[in-house]
């Protein structure tokens, strides 16, 4: 069964919102690949999968860490854990065990529920965070400085 994308996944942050419709587009595609009984397929898409949420996390990491996220160590560390759960299945992978009923179950569960409560709990500080950079950005350009030396 293919991941429909409902607004319940939205954490409110379009960035990170058009990322995560991105990795559950990259799921489907590997469900398709597992019907369609390709291997090689299979192989493809989950190289690009992995490597696209291995960066998608270190930019969620950085906009925690700008914004001074409080539980910033924490949610590395679910990444952290979850990134060496994905490995070992690369490895049994490519090893030639069929692991992708396995791994689409576990991807499926797991990243529903990360997007739900763990990147949840962040977006309010990360979105408070851009708001104000951006509101910074505003007032220096019609600053008294800019005004005056502009
Ligand atoms: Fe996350």
């Amino acid at each position: 069964m293919t991941i429909k994308w409902i607004s319940e996944l939205e954490i409110g942050i379009p960035v990170i919102d058009s990322q995560h419709k991105r990795i559950v587009e990259y799921i489907n595609q590997l469900e398709h690949a597992r019907q369609a009984r390709s291997a090689q397929e299979v192989m493809d898409v989950l190289d690009e999968l992995v490597d696209y949420t291995l960066s998608h996390f270190a930019f969620e990491e950085s906009l925690m860490e700008e914004a001074g996220y409080p539980y910033l160590n924490a949610h590395k560390k679910v990444h952290q854990l979850f990134t060496r759960r994905v490995s070992g299945f690369m490895q049994r992978a490519k090893a030639g065990e069929d692991v992708t009923n396995e791994l689409l179950h576990v991807l499926k569960a797991w990243l529903i529920n990360h997007i739900k409560h763990d990147d949840r709990d962040y977006s309010e500080a990360v979105r408070i965070n851009m708001e104000m950079t951006t509101g910074k950005v505003k007032a220096r350009k019609g600053s008294w400085f800019s005004r005056l030396f502009g």
